[in-house]
């Protein structure tokens, strides 16, 4: 078994990072074939559909470990918590350690500041500074939410900082992960409390870089549909939301992407973990300006 640091290169964002709370090893690394899961809105202390959201991530994370016990990393997108606190967050932690899939990448969502600033977020899971992740010739780059609040927002060097480090990996695979989607993309991004802010800011940066997947969740008030999907210009955007049944989406869900060497394209696959089945009609080839290529 190599061990993370051995392919997997991580940068601090605007500020130091906070203690990353995930063991530093790493499930095998496969120089052909990298898996990686996404979830989001996990709201951990709140019940809905039976069970409450610590109870949904445990099923699900059974239910992947069973099937994809080669998973490299796993995303997790925000509203991790429902109000933010210590005891929501620990039962994540438990749960996140206990799942058998060692590296763990986060973002806090808006329900992690029900507590008021994230301090717990900050204290156990890590810094709300951006960061990035270089995996070979694919570049993760993720955005929490920096200030309370529904809509998420970026401070102003979080975007600067995003900006130059797309200009840094201009000819890499570039992903984006946040909680909040981009304005007029997925399903009621139009919304002023359904897109990341500033939203102008944000569209700029984009337009000038060449950003193969943007993964968001936050927008979760109903069943999966094909609008939380979109491609605009040469990017393509997943609402991955959610893996509790909170509001009325009624089943657990997330997201599989499988990477294979050499292609030029994701595989990105709609998982029930109710049923634990895919869901065929919502799966997604994402095109890639550069052949994937793993160390
Ligand atoms: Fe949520
Ligand atoms: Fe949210």
């Amino acid at each position: 078994m190599k061990n993370r640091r051995d392919f997997i290169k991580m940068t601090a964002g605007a500020a130091a990072l906070g203690a990353l709370g995930t063991p530093q090893a790493s499930a095998a690394a496969d120089s052909k074939l990298r898996k990686a899961w996404v979830l989001s809105d996990l709201h951990c202390g709140y019940t809905e559909g039976g069970k409450d959201g610590s109870e949904w991530f445990e099923l699900a994370c059974k239910d992947m470990k069973q099937d994809y016990a080669d998973i490299a990393y796993a995303i997790t997108l925000g509203d991790i918590t429902h109000g933010g606190n210590e005891t929501q967050l620990k039962n994540y932690i438990k749960t996140r350690d206990a799942s058998g899939f060692l590296t763990w990448y986060e973002v806090a969502g808006n329900h992690e500041y029900h507590d008021g600033k994230a301090d717990s977020y900050k204290q156990l899971i890590r810094s709300t500074n951006p960061y990035s992740v270089v995996d070979g010739n694919l570049v993760w780059i993720f955005l929490s939410d920096e200030m309370p609040g529904v809509q998420g927002d970026l401070k102003p060097e979080s975007c600067d900082w995003l900006e130059n480090e797309l200009l840094k990996h201009k000819g890499k695979n570039l992903i984006v992960c946040s909680h909040q989607g981009v304005k007029n993309t997925t399903l009621n991004t139009h919304r002023g409390d359904r897109h990341i802010h500033p939203a102008d800011r944000i569209s700029a940066i984009i337009a000038k870089s060449n950003i193969a997947l943007w993964m968001s969740g936050h927008e979760h008030q109903s069943p999966y549909t094909a609008k939380h999907i979109a491609r605009v210009e040469n990017t393509t955007y997943i609402n991955v939301a959610s893996l509790s049944h909170a509001y009325k989406t009624g089943s657990s869900q997330s997201c599989l992407l499988e990477f294979v060497s050499g292609a030029r394209e994701i595989i990105a696959r709609r998982r029930t973990h109710d049923t634990r089945t895919f869901m065929p009609e919502f799966e997604v080839k994402i095109p890639l300006s550069y052949p994937l290529a793993f160390e």
